[in-house]
């Protein structure tokens, strides 16, 4: 059975759904914490809600080396196998992504490699793309830049505001990604090269 750790700035809402999903069975793994650089996350209200073991970890004002230093050991100590970023909003050095290689998974509101970095929902917007969505990945030294695990299509409507497109992306993130850390869960994916593929022998 694998540790997950996993890493949020703010609502949570990605992590309440992995949580569910390992409550009930369906990920074959324990969370054995959750952290959070915000004190004030609403996420880690949920953690400790839900008996986690729920950690700030602050990083503003503070050096990165000491800040990465520090999450890096708290989720050594814990023997964490896998690592899911849940709406974290720090960019981690090379240097800390190398500590986890193909461990760090991320989930990130459209369909990459199109609009990568902030405000996703708004670029896909604003471009005048008639299909966004979102995307599983895993980490790498690049910001979204990693190999691609699963996406999930939404369209875009004429009505659509950036708060509208936000919640339908966000429902196919609640279903993507609990669903991605269940085959890496089962170490059922095989990486080649950019690619990432399901193993034969898993279905
Ligand atoms: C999600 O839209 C996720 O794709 C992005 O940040 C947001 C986090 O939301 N990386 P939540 O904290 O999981 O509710």
């Amino acid at each position: 059975m694998k540790n997950l750790g996993i890493l949020i700035s703010g609502r949570g809402s990605n992590f309440e759904a992995i949580a569910r999903n390992v409550a009930s069975g369906k990920i074959p793994a324990r969370i054995v914490a959750v952290i959070s650089n915000r004190a004030e996350a609403r996420g880690l209200e949920l953690a400790r809600e839900m008996g986690l073991n729920a950690r700030f970890i602050p990083s503003k004002g503070r050096p990165r080396d000491d800040f990465e230093g520090e999450l890096r050991e708290t989720l050594e100590t814990l023997q964490t196998d896998l690592i899911c970023l849940a709406g974290f909003m720090r960019v981690l050095s090379p240097e800390f992504v190398k500590q986890f290689p193909n461990r760090i998974l991320n989930i990130h509101p459209s369909l990459l490699p199109a609009f990568p970095g902030m405000d996703a929902q708004k670029q896909a917007l604003e471009h005048g793309v008639k299909m966004t969505g979102c995307t599983v990945h895993l980490v790498n030294e690049g910001v979204d830049s990693g190999p691609i695990v699963l996406q999930a299509a939404v369209p875009v409507l004429d009505e659509d505001t950036v708060e509208t497109l936000s919640a339908r992306i966000l429902e196919q993130e609640h279903r993507i990604y609990p669903e991605a850390v269940r085959l890496l869960a089962e170490d059922r994916i095989q990486i080649d090269g950019r690619r990432v593929l399901l193993k034969k022998d898993s279905i």
